[in-house]
């Protein structure tokens, strides 16, 4: 009987072009995606699908064409929304993600001061501090989910000190981020838009609390009193305040979680990485770098075009939907040498698209990399030996690229 990796890579080139429909979830949830995008870049880097359950959309697959939207807003607009999914016109929320300028800017800066350097620099110890608490307290010997216990905690706690959110009721936070990144789906605990919208009427109550609070206080430095305070977002009406906590607490939970466990199953997988990361802990920075790259939380952000244009050679319409797979660019052989494999030391480690570029690109990237830098530095300050001891669980979604389970072993 054929491996079934072999028969994936025979799907993969035997499929023909105009049914290819990178979209599909599963093929992100068995981790069986790669040889997709690898023939889309080689034969049809900017492709139009035409019947996919999100409706027409064009891939754009290779690094310079995604860089050349992503840098484009008036060309390329996120108005109509960031994700391949069409949200429904009465679940739609706002949020400065989907926006353009000057609203963009003025939303944009006023939550940019809590990952500022100098506010960056005054997480540090509390950020370390908390790794050392979790990783002391991890089972010896015994296996355990690496997701839960260490990439959810630590985010989740970063999340509530950003926000000053009552942290006996953090996992709150983590629960609202899986519903808001989850499309309805039959048969899933989220079946409806109505139950997801439900769900989340529950944050908006719980947050409005909060702002009720800190507006009435003097202003501090954490998401909620930013936006009371400030002239671009004191006046959001609710469903604009849902969209801008739903992008926060996304942005700043999915993300770096699944990173921190992506890290961890690549080392796994490079145990020579491994060892030179071990032999050299200089290296932590631009592992983490490496390990952004290679893991790319974000799948893709989608755009709409303002107009006709070319791209590739193709013609684009007015309204089209189009797919920036950050995930495919992130291993465009053209830019990035070797990019299927895990290279903590290459050269222009930095040079990935997991942050995407332009007025978008992440705000919250440097919080991302001191977090993981500090779980490296204490990973290999307390010499643990933590190996992967089960498959991974992968999500099935097409957006967040990430885990729900990862089983390890740490000897003791
Ligand atoms: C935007 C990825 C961590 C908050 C984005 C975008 C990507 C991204 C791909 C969109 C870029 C574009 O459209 O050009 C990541 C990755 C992270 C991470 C891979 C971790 C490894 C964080 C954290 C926070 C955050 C920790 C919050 C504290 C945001 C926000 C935006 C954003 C608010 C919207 C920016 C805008 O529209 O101007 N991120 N992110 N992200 N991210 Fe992150």
């Amino acid at each position: 009987m054929k491996a079934r990796s072999a028969r994936r890579a025979d799907e993969a080139s035997s499929i023909p072009l105009s049914k290819l429909d990178v979209s599909e979830a599963k093929r992100f949830q068995d981790d069986s995606i790669w040889g997709y995008f690898e023939r889309l870049r080689r034969e049809d880097p900017v492709h139009y699908c035409q019947d996919s359950c999100y409706g027409p959309y064009w891939s754009v697959t290779k690094y310079r064409d995604i860089v050349a939207v992503d840098t484009n807003h008036k060309a390329f607009s996120s108005e109509q929304g960031v994700t391949i999914v069409d949200v429904p016109d009465e679940h739609w929320t706002p949020s400065f993600i989907k926006m353009g300028p000057p609203k963009h800017a003025g939303q944009r800066n006023t939550v940019s001061p809590i990952v500022a350097p100098d506010n960056l620099a005054k997480f540090e110890s509390l950020i370390r501090s908390r790794v050392r608490v979790i990783l002391d307290g991890l089972p010896r010997n015994d296996p355990f989910n690496w997701v839960n216990m260490v990439s959810i905690e630590l985010t989740t706690q970063m999340l509530a000190t950003l926000f000053d959110f009552p942290f006996e009721d953090r996992r709150l936070l983590t629960y609202w981020s899986d519903v808001a990144v989850t499309p309805p789906r039959a048969g899933h605990a989220i079946d409806s838009w109505e139950k997801r919208r439900t769900i989340l009427s529950g944050c908006l109550e719980y947050f409005t609390r909060l702002w009720n609070e800190r507006i009435n206080a003097e202003p501090r430095l954490d998401l909620i009193s930013l936006m009371a305070h400030s002239p671009d977002t004191s006046h959001m009406k609710p469903d604009e305040f849902l969209g801008n906590l739903i992008l926060l607490i996304v942005g700043g939970n999915d993300t770096t979680r699944n990173s921190m466990t992506g890290g961890v199953l690549f080392m796994n997988q490079y145990p020579g990485e491994l060892r030179k990361l071990r032999d050299n802990p200089a290296l932590v920075s631009s592992a983490v770098s490496e390990i952004i790259r290679y893991q790319t939380p974000i799948a893709h952000m989608r755009r709409t075009a303002a107009a006709d244009c070319i791209l590739g050679g193709k013609q684009i319409s007015k309204g089209d939907k189009v797919v920036m797979w950050y995930i495919s660019g992130n291993r465009d052989e053209e830019v990035i040498e070797n990019g299927d494999s895990f290279v903590i030391d290459r050269k222009n480690v930095r040079q990935h698209l997991s942050f995407g570029f332009g007025i978008h690109r992440c705000v919250g990237r440097h919080l991302a990399q001191l977090q993981l830098n500090i779980l490296w530095d204490e990973i290999l300050r307390a010499g643990l030996d933590v190996s992967v001891v089960g498959e991974p669980e992968r999500i099935a979604s097409n957006f967040v690229h990430g885990y729900s389970s990862l089983p390890v072993r740490i000897a003791a």
